[in-house]
């Protein structure tokens, strides 16, 4: 199954799911970005940060090279990473990317974060001090945005976003420079986001939702944490009257709020699993029950990084 292809405000066409890469110890980059790719997924989410922009990108290649698909059938998103805020290194990190991915260019480029980390001689991708404490960087991120506009007129990325921004970060962008056309943020049944879905949605961003899962491994291993939608019961009961998989009824409910879920997954049943969710429709009711699991508990909050002013989950949405 294809993922149906959604506008972004620039005009740019994105398939409107995608494969997670963040690599986590099992995760064969090449492997499963290519086993991607050969059924039916057409947009890959990476990052500087996750240290597999070669492997991915060297999957995208060869499935180009064996016919299969053509490079404009292919959405690849990546990130610019916290240590290259600072104005003039906006351009060379971007050229890292394309160089690691090995591409001519990149479809959406996001700024991974509103926080500035120190950029360092050997660039460690987290600086920290003798004390184990991130050491950041001050710059404005308006700064670094207006840097990345220039990317998309060299003709380096199609398009350009943020990713754990909020609508304050948002609005000031917007009020300053143009509008990013997406925003990718944490958002799952524990964590539901409408709020800053409507907000964006009002201004033609679309969010990206990552760990849609709620990290069932996470779960797994501390039990104190709210219980992810897929071990539910009636989640399961659900997907059993449309013949799916609770992962399914999860990815569903998340592309029926408005948003373009990017799992991560390195089993080859789940993987197709997971974007066979075009063919069926939770009903209102089903919704509302999937809206029930929203405690607003973040998976991913950027802890280190509250003392920062740019710190981002400081205020509602
Ligand atoms: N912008 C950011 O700051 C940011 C932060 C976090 C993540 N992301 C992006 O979002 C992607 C996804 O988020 P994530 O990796 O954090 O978490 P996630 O997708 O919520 O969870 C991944 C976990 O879910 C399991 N899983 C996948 N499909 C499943 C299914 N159908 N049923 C049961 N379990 C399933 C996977 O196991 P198996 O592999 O065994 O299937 C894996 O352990 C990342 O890979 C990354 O690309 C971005």
């Amino acid at each position: 199954m294809t993922a149906p292809l959604i506008k972004l405000n620039n005009g740019i066409q994105m398939p409107a799911f995608g494969l997670g890469t963040y690599l986590s110890t099992e995760f064969d980059g090449y492997k499963y970005t290519k086993f991607c790719l050969e059924n039916g997924y057409r947009h890959i989410d990476t990052a500087y940060f996750y240290e597999n922009e070669d492997v991915v990108g060297k999957a995208v290649n060869d499935v180009i090279a064996s016919g299969l698909l053509k490079r404009e059938d292919i959405f690849v998103t990546t990130k610019l990473w916290n240590i290259f805020h600072e104005p003039e290194l906006v351009e060379k990190a971007c050229r890292k990317s394309l160089e690691n991915l090995k591409l001519d260019y990149i479809d959406l480029y996001l700024m991974h974060t509103p926080i500035g980390y120190k950029y360092t001689e050997n660039e460690e991708l987290l600086p920290k001090d003798a004390d184990g404490n991130f050491i950041f960087s001050d710059v404005d991120y308006l700064d670094t945005w207006k840097e990345m506009e220039k990317l998309v007129e060299l003709g380096l990325v199609k398009a350009i976003g943020v990713s754990n921004f909020n609508s304050e970060q948002i609005t000031r962008i917007m009020e300053n420079g143009s509008t990013p056309v997406v925003n990718q943020v944490e958002c799952n049944p524990t964590l539901n986001q409408k709020k800053l879905i409507e907000f964006c949605k009002a201004r033609d961003i679309v969010i990206m939702a990552y760990s849609p899962m709620t990290r069932p491994h996470y779960y797994e291993k501390d039990k104190s944490l709210p219980k992810p939608a897929i071990l539910d019961e009636k989640v399961k009961e659900i997907g059993q009257k449309y013949n799916k998989t609770p992962g399914q009824v999860v990815l569903r409910y998340l592309y029926q709020i408005g948003t373009v879920p990017i799992p991560k997954s390195s089993n080859e049943t789940r993987i197709v699993e997971n974007i066979s969710i075009f063919d069926f429709e939770l009903s209102d009711e089903e919704m509302k029950f999937m809206d029930g699991f929203n405690t607003g508990h973040r998976t991913v909050p950027f802890n280190a990084c509250k003392s920062h002013k740019y710190y981002m989950f400081n205020i509602e949405f």
